[in-house]
């Protein structure tokens, strides 16, 4: 079978962005590749967070990915972390990855504006370790959103680097894009949803209510801005309403308060059940945290024989 894995980091809350553009699609293609997901610890590390936040988004982070429908069963789902592996490849790239072409990277770019007083080096050599995340288990396929594009151009870049210096062992990464790659912001429509752009930008899976309701009627409805929540409608609204609702747009008919009140109904219905399974989740958080163990060590056990192979064409066996 072929070989699929993607990651995401534990920082902040997950949110209906990551659930379009990435989530979801793995979701689904756990009956037909064999995959594997990972929470990206150590990518949260290019960021200034506590040990105790850090082990606590993590936490829920899991959780949500568990409501959400990550199988344990079908997939291998573990923790950056816990495989050293991650860690010990990155490096490997690092060394063959010229600097000037980890410059150019966007998301270095927005990140180091972001965070101006902690422009560390993680920040930079992050597509090494997400190279290394991907190729520790030689996946092909990578299901990610649109902004995650330009890193796995650079995974492909390493792969071909390494190839060529020692001898051909890792394949060439593919992105796999969702109907959603791009789901913009709802304070900012002209920006990805993002929690860098603050709470008003996005729907958090465990956002309640009231709070869905609050965030849909501040949202932005200039043209862009309605055109993102018919959306948003289509993926978790009725079809008969999001085309009627559509043609009422091209005719300029469309009431924004009544495609707000049923875009959060239909965004509440969604995540009812899977904000109770949260909470049922959360009662047995040994259970949680044996998933975790369980598929360490499934993980481990790839990324010891890649890396085996790894060693002696470099020379380091
Ligand atoms: P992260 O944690 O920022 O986001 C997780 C996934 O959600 C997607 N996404 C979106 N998709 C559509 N519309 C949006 N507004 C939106 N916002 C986020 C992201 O594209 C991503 O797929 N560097 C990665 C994590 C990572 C990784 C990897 C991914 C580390 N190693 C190896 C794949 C393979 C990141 O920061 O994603």
């Amino acid at each position: 079978m072929k070989i699929l894995i993607s990651g995401i980091k534990p920082t902040g809350h997950i949110h209906l962005g990551n659930y379009l553009g990435a989530v979801k699609n793995w979701v689904d293609l756990q009956n037909k590749y064999s995959c594997s997901f990972f929470i990206a610890d150590l990518h949260s590390l290019t960021m200034k967070i506590s040990a105790q936040e850090l082990k606590q988004q993590t936490f829920d982070l899991v959780v949500d990915l568990l409501a959400m429908g990550i199988d344990p069963k079908k997939s291998i789902f573990f923790r950056q972390s816990d495989v050293w592996g991650h860690a010990e490849l990155s490096w490997i790239f690092n060394c063959l990855i010229p600097v000037a072409e980890l410059e150019r990277m966007t998301q270095f770019k927005d990140e180091s504006a972001r965070q101006p007083d902690n422009v560390n080096a993680g920040l930079l050599t992050y597509p090494a370790l997400q190279a290394a995340d991907i190729l520790l288990y030689r996946a092909q396929y990578v299901p990610v959103g649109h902004d995650q594009i330009q890193h796995l151009e650079l995974s492909r870049v390493i792969a071909r680097k390494f190839n060529q210096r020692y001898q051909k062992f890792f394949p060439e990464v593919q992105p796999v894009l969702s109907d959603s790659p791009r789901l913009m912001s709802l304070n900012n429509p002209q920006k990805k949803m993002s929690k860098s752009l603050g709470e008003a930008s996005y729907i958090a899976i465990r956002d309640k209510r009231e709070i869905i309701q609050a965030k849909i009627k501040k949202a932005v409805t200039d043209e862009q801005g309605v055109k993102n929540l018919l959306e948003l409608y289509s993926y978790f609204g009725d079809k008969k309403k999001h085309s009627q609702m559509t043609k009422d747009f091209s005719t300029g008919q469309l009431m924004n308060v009544k495609l707000k009140e049923e875009l959060s109904l239909a965004i509440i219905q969604f995540l009812e059940p899977i904000q109770k399974k949260i909470k049922e989740l959360e009662k047995n958080p040994s259970r949680v945290n044996k998933i975790l163990k369980d598929g360490a060590k499934k993980a481990q056990k790839i990324a010891d024989k890649n890396l085996k192979e790894v060693r002696k064409m470099i020379g380091v066996d």
